[in-house]
């Protein structure tokens, strides 16, 4: 049996079958460290035959991984075979899009909406996200306490996210708040929704307000913004309903919380390590590789779930067609065997872009480069005004064994 209540989660010493690294009060209290440190040692494909989501393999090593990340003909991430997560949604909020799809729908949706990110259209958007960053920057409280998730890391994401749909500026807010009820966990204390029924009616309510955005540009001439480029896509203009849903869901969440987690990771890791902080202050030139390290040391997705549609070895396991398979990125960004000193902060390392934050495959993530850019602006232009931020007290972290964020951090900046 694995779950116990009777067994301290953070334990090292928890016998090995009875491991489950599925409980999402692991990364709220984040205390899921030492667990994976042991079975990336012990067990690094571990089955788990009972939790709260049922029966799953947990490959826990950076190699492995990488394995189940490239194959992706056996390892699926199909909507009708449980989708991408180890919680198998509950019908009703079971929307499709396209992480949730193989080939060749997955294909085709995935070409309307990469080019938003191609260098071209990144470098043009640079001066407008430098701008924001400042006024951001610049309105912020000085010798007070303030939330840094709250003013800086939704602001900012949200900014580029209304930028990125063209979304009505006064109404912006809206758009994390959907991510927050797309992601949310149900049972923590802060959910924004209470049941998956509620969950439902909210994206409902996001859909019709997406709907009237949608006629609107299908009307018009072709323009580059996301709801525009999926209005006039072949793949996409005609999407039933749920898909609609379910695919401005994946662009909202894709690009609001981990951007925004990243955001206050970096922040808050830089604070831990002063010593770093200095480092980064005496070279500024540092700034690119800083942002490589805090994805990687923040690992804003902790897990990512597929599906074996055959029998296949693992390792030195034999995974069974239809057995879930869980590759948690949070350990494998922490894999010794690949990345030297894994669970330090180093911000000039000799390969930060060693790390498995993005994914891999054909599912690697669409944004990286703009999520790069982004995080660079923030940190040029908190080294451009010399801003000394103090972290005031500790963080409240998210319920979550999908993604690893926070709620608040706060902080003040000395004047
Ligand atoms: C630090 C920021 C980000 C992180 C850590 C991140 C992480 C990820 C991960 C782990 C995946 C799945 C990869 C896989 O299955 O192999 C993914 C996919 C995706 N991400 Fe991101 N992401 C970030 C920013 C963004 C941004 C800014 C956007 C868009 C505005 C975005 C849009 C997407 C989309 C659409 C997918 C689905 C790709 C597919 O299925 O082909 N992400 N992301």
């Amino acid at each position: 049996m694995c779950p116990d209540s009777a067994v301290p989660r953070n334990e090292a010493s928890v016998p090995l079958d009875r491991i489950d690294v599925s409980d999402p009060k692991l990364y709220e209290d984040d205390t899921w460290q030492p667990l994976f440190a042991r079975l990336r040692r012990e067990d690094p494909i571990h089955w788990c035959p009972e939790s709260q989501y049922g029966p799953y393999w947990s490959v826990t090593r950076y190699d492995d991984i990488m394995q189940v990340e490239l194959d992706h003909a056996n390892y699926s991430s199909a909507n009708e075979l449980g989708g991408i997560q180890i919680a198998t949604q509950a019908p009703g909020v079971n929307f499709g899009n396209f992480i949730r799809m193989d080939p060749p729908r997955h294909t085709e949706q995935r070409r309307t909406v990469a080019p938003i990110m191609t260098p071209t259209n990144l470098a043009n958007m640079e001066g407008l996200i430098r701008q924001r960053t400042n006024a951001v920057l610049d309105s912020l409280p000085r010798n007070e306490t303030f939330d840094w998730v709250d003013l800086v890391s939704v602001e900012l994401t949200t900014m580029m996210l209304a930028t990125l749909f063209d979304f009505p500026w006064e109404d912006r807010r809206k758009l994390p708040y959907w991510s927050d009820v797309a992601v949310a966990n149900i049972n923590a204390p802060d959910s924004p929704v209470r049941s998956d029924a509620e969950r439902a009616a909210e994206l409902t309510r996001m859909a019709e307000y997406f709907a009237v955005l949608w006629k609107e540009r299908a009307a018009l001439p072709p323009k580059f913004d996301l709801i525009s480029m999926l209005a006039h896509s072949e793949a996409t203009q005609n999407m039933p309903v749920p898909e609609f849903i379910g695919t401005l869901g994946l662009l909202i969440v894709g690009g609001n919380d981990t951007t925004r987690n990243t955001m206050t990771g970096g922040l808050l890791a830089l604070h831990d390590h002063p010593d770093q902080w200095a480092k980064l202050r005496a070279n500024p030139a540092l700034v690119p590789s800083l942002v490589a390290e805090t994805i990687r040391y923040q690992t804003p997705v902790i897990h990512m779930r597929r599906t074996a549609r055959s029998d296949a070895m693992l390792g030195n396991k034999q995974v069974r067609k239809g057995d879930k398979v869980v590759m948690w990125y949070v350990s494998g960004n922490r894999d010794e065997s690949v990345i030297p000193n894994a669970d330090s902060f180093i911000i000039d390392r000799a390969k930060p872009r060693q790390h498995l934050s993005y994914g891999a495959g054909i599912h690697r993530c669409v944004g990286d480069r703009l999520a790069d850019l982004q995080l660079r602006i923030l940190w040029e232009e908190i080294l451009a005004r010399d801003l000394d931020i103090e972290v005031m007290s500790a963080p409240r972290r998210i319920y979550s064994n999908f993604l690893r964020g926070y709620r608040s951090l706060p902080v003040r900046i000395r004047a």
